[in-house]
């Protein structure tokens, strides 16, 4: 695996690599990831990937600067994985001035579920992968499910600015007991990570609520939140929305569903969804 610092030596790669599929991450990576990059292997002939801890994306109460910076480690499960090129840049090579233009999407898209409590965030996850996929010029992109709102937002992005670009969204990896990975559940005491399962459960419920007829979603996101916070956890929300753009979901319609969640648990902030 090559591991490329600098925008110029990874242009002077990319005519070498023929067809790309690409996997970009902030590192401090598990098998969620890895799952990435053995699809992107269906993908692309050559698999490239990109760690960069984005200062864009992070508001100023998060955890930009105690998010885990784990280069050594990400690269070698990268090159396990089959990952052909590396790109790792520093903040100085990503934003070598104070980026003073960004991508800015649509605010029904940005100011509902997670952009209600993150105020900013998907313009500067917006930006820098816009700024990723000029430097790489993948013909796939590959991002996981967990994050469905990034993953809603990024496709509108490549098609609304006509990129070349298929953004394929893959499944989220679970812990046997149902936790989604999360590079965050690392903050989570052993306490908190035998009770963090507890979202996913609740997300079942509601699921299960959907699937079985129960069409007064207010009570079933209301019920789910109620469990959630009786055991200590700070519910943020949980919804049922649309598949396609997140709005909430119609219960007389038929449409595609899928219900998000957002909690606290001790210091850990943690999301996850189910399509239903
Ligand atoms: O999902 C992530 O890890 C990040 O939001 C991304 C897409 C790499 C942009 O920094």
């Amino acid at each position: 695996m090559r591991v490329v610092h600098s925008v110029s030596d990874f242009r002077a790669l990319r005519p070498s690599l023929g067809r790309v599929a690409f996997v970009p991450t902030m590192g401090n990576l598990h098998e969620g990831h890895v799952s990435l990059v053995r699809a992107a292997h269906e993908h692309g002939a050559q698999v490239a990937a990109s760690i960069f801890v984005n200062r864009l994306q992070f508001g100023p109460s998060e955890d930009f600067e105690r998010y885990p910076r784990t280069l050594a480690d990400d690269a070698a499960k990268l090159e396990d994985a089959g990952v052909s090129v590396l790109f790792a840049p520093d903040e100085r090579e990503m934003y070598p001035a104070p980026q003073a233009y960004h991508v800015e999407p649509p605010t029904e898209q940005v100011e509902i579920l997670e952009g209600e409590f993150r105020a900013g965030h998907f313009r500067g996850v917006a930006t820098v992968v816009m700024k990723l996929f000029q430097i790489v010029q993948p013909d796939v992109a590959l991002f996981g499910k967990k994050d469905y709102q990034q993953l809603m937002v990024l496709r509108n992005m490549v098609s609304q600015f006509a990129m070349p670009i298929e953004v394929v969204g893959c499944e989220t990896v679970r812990a046997t007991d149902g936790l989604a990975l999360s590079s965050r559940n690392g903050y989570l005491s052993d306490e908190e990570r035998r009770r963090a399962p507890q979202l996913h459960a609740e997300l079942q419920r509601v699921r299960h609520g959907v699937l079985n007829g129960n069409r007064d979603f207010a009570a079933l996101q209301q019920t789910a939140a109620s469990g959630l916070d009786a055991t200590g956890w700070r519910t943020e929300y949980v919804r049922i929305c649309r598949r396609a753009d997140l709005q909430p979901a119609d219960p007389g319609a038929i449409e595609a569903r899928v219900v998000l969640a957002a909690a606290g648990l001790g210091k850990t902030r943690l999301i996850d969804n189910l399509e239903i």
